[in-house]
């Protein structure tokens, strides 16, 4: 789908979002939703915020699972996604804050592989994601999962791109500082959710949106392995679409 401009298409999606938990409220029921971080989603939380603190949406029933964190990183570090989904969500909503799940960015390496199993354990324990929001990185990656990674990929330590590394570089102040690893869920786990909505924005996206999209399916870029699904959306602006 695409939308004229980033700011209608995000509150498109946060009302998505919004009738999602609403209805799994009516219900007695808990809104699994699995969550992106980066610059694509910040307008859809906003949207969100606005809907809690004007229209009484709340988030009492909603349980959350981040896709992935930088490692190593402290929670309270500036660039730490921890840090961001509180900065940009959940500070503001009423959220249970025992019901957010972000991968640990200050595991002891011997601990990754037992905590990533029971990352998935968990989302699996929840019945699954009802709804993942994906951005898209400049490599083709969703979440962290870069060129090479399998379709049936689960949670687990990754290493970086380069040209991940250095679109990151600015908020590191330099590359050198941008960690050379992350804990990522896998493909395999993000395809698992009910509904996906990948978005993004602006023509920096465009040649990958065009190779996500239109490109052959290759584990060279990871994004491209949505094409096998039927449930998932991708939500976009001209400016990313140009190319298409
Ligand atoms: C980061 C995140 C991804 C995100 C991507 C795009 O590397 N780990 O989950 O989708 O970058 O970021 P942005 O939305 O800022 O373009």
């Amino acid at each position: 789908k695409i939308y004229s401009d980033d700011t209608s298409a995000s509150i498109e999606v946060a009302r998505r979002v919004a009738g999602l938990i609403k209805s799994k409220q009516a219900n007695n029921e808990t809104a699994v939703l699995g969550l992106a971080t980066g610059a694509s989603p910040v307008k859809v939380y906003k949207e969100l915020v606005r809907l809690h603190k004007e229209e009484g949406l709340s988030f009492k029933n909603v349980v959350t699972f981040n896709l992935d964190e930088y490692y190593p990183i402290q929670p309270d570090a500036e660039q730490s996604y921890v840090r961001f989904m509180k900065e940009q969500l959940f500070d503001h909503v009423d959220i249970d804050i025992s019901n957010v799940n972000i991968p640990d960015g200050t595991l002891k390496q011997e601990d990754i592989a037992a905590y990533c199993l029971a990352y998935e354990q968990k989302i699996n324990n929840y019945g699954g994601i009802d709804l993942q929001v994906l951005g898209i990185g400049r490599t083709g990656h969703i979440g962290f999962n870069e060129p090479g990674s399998a379709p049936n990929s689960g949670t687990r330590l990754v290493t970086l791109n380069d040209l991940t590394r250095r679109d990151a570089s600015k908020d590191f102040g330099g590359k050198e500082n941008v960690p050379k690893k992350a804990i990522t869920m896998g493909i395999g786990t993000i395809f698992k959710a009910k509904e996906i909505i990948l978005l993004a924005w602006n023509g920096k996206k465009a040649p990958i949106i065009k190779k996500a999209v239109e490109g052959p399916i290759s584990n060279e870029v990871p994004a491209t392995f949505l094409q096998m699904s039927n449930n998932v959306e991708f939500i976009i602006d001209e400016d990313a679409a140009v190319e298409l």
